[in-house]
């Protein structure tokens, strides 16, 4: 508050004003003000801790001055001048937001006792404000580190299970890093299609994680390079369910969970695990099983040896609209296809 509170005494009457400037000069620094607009125009330029105002005054009553003065300045204080007369207005001026009231003709002791009053009220408020100021910047530094920290345990997070994915790919795989092109290649359509960032975060988390059901099926049906009979195929098409079942638990990655689900789904309804046809597969999976065939096919795989990217043009085309979204297609077409590989 400074060495000496500020004060403002609003009377039209020389007599009261000048009598409240006499009592109260000495310990604090006090204007004067002989109407409304002028305590107005003093508070429009300084700042005060505390006003007094009479509650009869002409043009401004002294009511309508403390519902102006609370509104622009909140924390000062305010304590009412009145006549025996009109204490009813007083008591109705407290309801509004003043602090006391003093009753004409007034005694020092008592303008004492209530400026003092108002004067330490302010003060406490000010304190309150500015702990308030403190504990709200440290919980702000406090959920921003939170933040952090949850961004970082997530991140470790996919580091160990995309590594976990990229270990039951390489027992598989056709060739390595077949997740790290199925990632790039998704990304590259979903980038095409305008996906928003949220959208391209999940698609990148879901393209990591697709294939980590695959650890739940033998390593030998996996690496088998003749036909698989139907059951070794049931076997297989158990993988999106068992990865939909271990991403489950993990509450931040609940959203790709369908994605995991849906990645064989066909266009037409034939694929597995629900048969879920057109739209009612995940933009996410349709996005995934487009650009895992792809790879599938540029790869040297265990039952087919690699395609030409000319080859997989044509492919693309001839699914779209029955294995493929043909939307995904046309935008597939419209990229640069990696080189085809061979072991
Ligand atoms: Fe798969």
């Amino acid at each position: 508050m400074g060495e000496r509170g500020r004060i403002l005494v609003v009377d039209d009457e020389l007599g009261p004003r000048e009598a409240l400037r006499m009592i109260l000069q000495d310990d604090y620094d006090v204007s004067t003000a002989h109407s409304g607009e002028q305590a107005l125009d003093h508070l429009s330029r300084g700042e005060f801790d505390l006003v007094i105002l009479d509650i009869r005054m002409p043009n401004i009553n002294g009511l309508d001055l403390l519902a102006k003065v609370k509104k622009r300045v909140p924390d000062t204080e305010v304590v009412m001048i009145t006549a025996y007369a009109s204490v009813d207005t007083a008591t109705k001026a407290l309801r509004h937001g003043a602090l006391d009231y003093l009753i004409k003709p007034f005694d020092r002791k008592s303008v004492i006792e209530v400026v003092e009053k108002g004067l330490a009220r302010r003060a406490d408020s000010r304190f309150m404000k500015s702990k308030l100021a403190e504990l709200q910047q440290a919980n702000k530094a406090l959920v921003e580190e939170i933040e952090r920290a949850c961004r970082n345990i997530q991140r470790h997070f996919m580091e160990t299970v995309s590594s976990l994915v990229a270990a039951v790919d390489a027992k598989d795989s056709y060739t390595k890093s077949h997740q790290k092109r199925v990632v790039m290649f998704a990304m590259l359509l979903g980038a095409e299609l305008g996906l928003s960032v949220r959208e391209m975060e999940l698609l990148q988390q879901a393209a990591i994680l697709h294939d980590i059901g695959k650890i739940g099926v033998p390593e030998q049906i996996l690496r088998k390079k003749a036909s698989l009979t139907v059951e070794e195929f049931n076997i297989i098409k158990q993988h999106p369910i068992i990865g939909a079942e271990i991403i489950s638990p993990v509450r931040f990655l609940q959203e790709i969970v369908p994605l995991i689900l849906h990645h064989h789904e066909r266009f037409d309804g034939t694929g597995y695990p629900q048969g879920f046809k057109g739209p009612a597969v995940p933009l996410g999976a349709r996005i995934i099983a487009v650009a895992d065939a792809v790879d599938a096919m540029l790869s040297d795989r265990p039952y087919a040896p690699p395609k030409t990217t000319a080859e997989v043009r044509e492919q693309l085309r001839l699914f779209a609209g029955t294995q493929f979204d043909p939307q995904l297609v046309e935008l597939a077409l419209k990229l640069d296809l990696p080189a085809r590989r061979f072991p």
